[in-house]
């Protein structure tokens, strides 16, 4: 088909190099020539080449995550000796051709390097006395390089400014060298010994993850270190923070924004003191209350409902918190509100008496499903005895409450989930654990065995807790657990 108003050429079919990136475009298309490729324009190629100054490429690693990275590597290294272990941080999903989602390196390789590099492969090899540690890093395009301009993933010129070799061995005290040396040594190393990786895709492309490593990295992170526990404190005591902002918005989302409004007021604070929400921010009035992971937060705000908010702050070295508290939005619960919440506070109480040093993993899921199966007994909510209930055949309790009450915390809101199910369900409680404890009771609205008063109401409570050479500490107690100690933090919050 011929038009006259289109230039000359156009409609050819070429293959496509993206005029904009410069990325090869495995699509074949068109070109209309009035938008020339770069690539082909020698006299903006060679104008590029110089006449950039200085930039400031040093990574911005957190103070301690190199030192608690060391630390951590000599564990990991004790804990498989002898092994060569690879772990790589991954890379971003693509959203479409050059556009990605947000980078977030694999938990496992920020405990061991300290700082989130996007296609880093940490290489551990064995020594005589423990193991040698090398960093591989796609090296930056800068000034003078053709994919300075022309590479939108990894060009200085799209992405910024980035660190080198040199910035990351100094910032964090490892030796660094990039990915081509890696792709050399690769049939060496192979050869020399086991490997158990994290399949690092392009690098080691084609060799199975290692199960046993996992296992291993996630029983290790089990124990927290004290600069640990600091980070983990600190994205608790920001989320408090998240919180208060959250409840002063409460008017302002009834009127107009509902849940959207709240989810996005947690999620800008998590983004500006911290790096992100460590999980999608749940935010749910009403009906949607009782819903476990609605993420969708497209609801109104009732006024007279109760308002389930589970948010954390993930700061900037990568530990998260994860925290729950129900909100009646009016500021004051009512009757059947207040009852709900009642029972899960007492459920609540009842599992953090449980967490302790020596204790059994299992110990508070076991106290808090006893007292919530007698209070839904109570409420004659119950088709059995609360011993049927409780007995491994019945859990009819759980029909209100499917999930656990609890889970690891740190570097990923669900932590360690790569363990065995003994290293994790089996175990005995360590000081420098830290978890969630977060019993609740979830009343679906189309719940037909329920009393209409029930209906629609969630309730759930989760704190963040380390443990301790001598018993708890309780990081999120700054926000209350009680009806009525929350309806004074709403009251004094505005
Ligand atoms: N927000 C996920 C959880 O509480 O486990
Ligand atoms: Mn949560
Ligand atoms: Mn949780």
């Amino acid at each position: 088909m011929s038009n006259e108003n289109q230039p000359a050429g156009y409609g050819a079919e070429v293959h496509v190099v993206d005029w904009e990136s410069g990325i090869a475009d495995a699509r074949s298309g068109v070109r209309d020539p009035r938008m020339p490729s770069l690539a082909g324009a020698t006299g903006f190629t060679e104008w590029m080449r110089t006449g950039w100054g200085d930039a400031d490429r040093a990574p911005r690693a957190e103070a301690g995550a190199a030192e608690a990275a060391r630390r951590h590597r000599n564990r990991l290294s004790a804990a498989l000796p002898g092994r060569t272990l690879v772990i790589a941080a991954g890379r971003a999903q693509a959203r479409v051709n050059d556009c990605f989602f947000e980078f977030r390196a694999h938990s496992d390789f920020l405990w061991l390097v300290g700082y989130g590099i996007e296609d880093g492969v940490l290489v551990l090899t064995p020594t005589a006395g423990g193991h040698d540690a090398a960093l591989y890093i796609t090296p930056p395009a800068r000034p003078g390089a053709a994919a300075f301009h022309a590479d939108s993933a990894h060009g200085e010129l799209w992405v910024g400014p980035l660190a080198g070799a040199a910035e990351f061995a100094d910032a964090l005290d490892l030796r660094v060298q990039e990915l081509d040396a890696l792709a050399v040594a690769d049939d060496a190393l192979i050869a020399g010994s086991p490997v158990v990786g994290v399949a690092p895709g392009r690098v080691l492309g084609g060799r199975r993850r290692s199960n046993e490593l996992a296992r291993t990295l996630s029983a290790l992170r089990m124990q927290k270190d004290a600069w640990e526990l600091a980070e983990l404190r600190a994205a608790v005591l920001h989320t408090v923070d998240g919180f208060a902002e959250v409840r002063r918005q409460i008017p302002r989302a009834v009127e107009q924004g509902g849940e959207r409004w709240l989810q996005g007021t947690f999620d800008r604070h998590a983004r500006t003191v911290g790096q992100a929400p460590g999980y999608a921010s749940i935010v749910g009035s009403g009906a949607n209350a009782p819903i476990l992971h609605w993420v969708r937060a497209d609801g109104a705000v009732d006024p007279d409902a109760l308002l389930l908010l589970d948010m954390g702050v993930e700061n900037r070295s990568g530990y998260t918190a994860d925290v729950t508290r129900t909100l009646p939005a009016s500021g004051r619960f009512n009757t059947a509100q207040r009852e709900v919440h009642d029972l899960v506070e007492r459920s609540h109480r009842a599992g953090l008496e449980a967490v302790g040093p020596g204790r059994d993993w299992r110990d508070f899921h076991v106290a808090c499903m006893e007292v919530l199966a007698q209070g839904l007994s109570d409420w004659g909510l119950l088709p059995v005895s609360v011993d049927e209930a409780l007995s491994p055949d019945g859990q009819q309790h759980r029909r209100y409450i499917v999930c656990g009450v609890g889970h690891h915390l740190g570097l990923d809101v669900h932590d360690c989930g790569a363990s065995s199910y003994t290293q994790y369900f089996e175990a005995k409680m360590r000081p420098g654990m830290a978890l969630t404890v977060e019993p609740g009771l979830y009343f679906h609205a189309w719940d037909e065995t329920l009393p209409p008063e029930l209906r629609g109401i969630g309730v759930r409570i989760e704190d963040d807790i380390v443990v301790t050479d001598d018993g708890i500490d309780v990081l999120s107690s700054g926000l209350p657990i009680d009806a009525a100690g929350l309806e004074l933090w709403m009251a004094s919050t505005l």
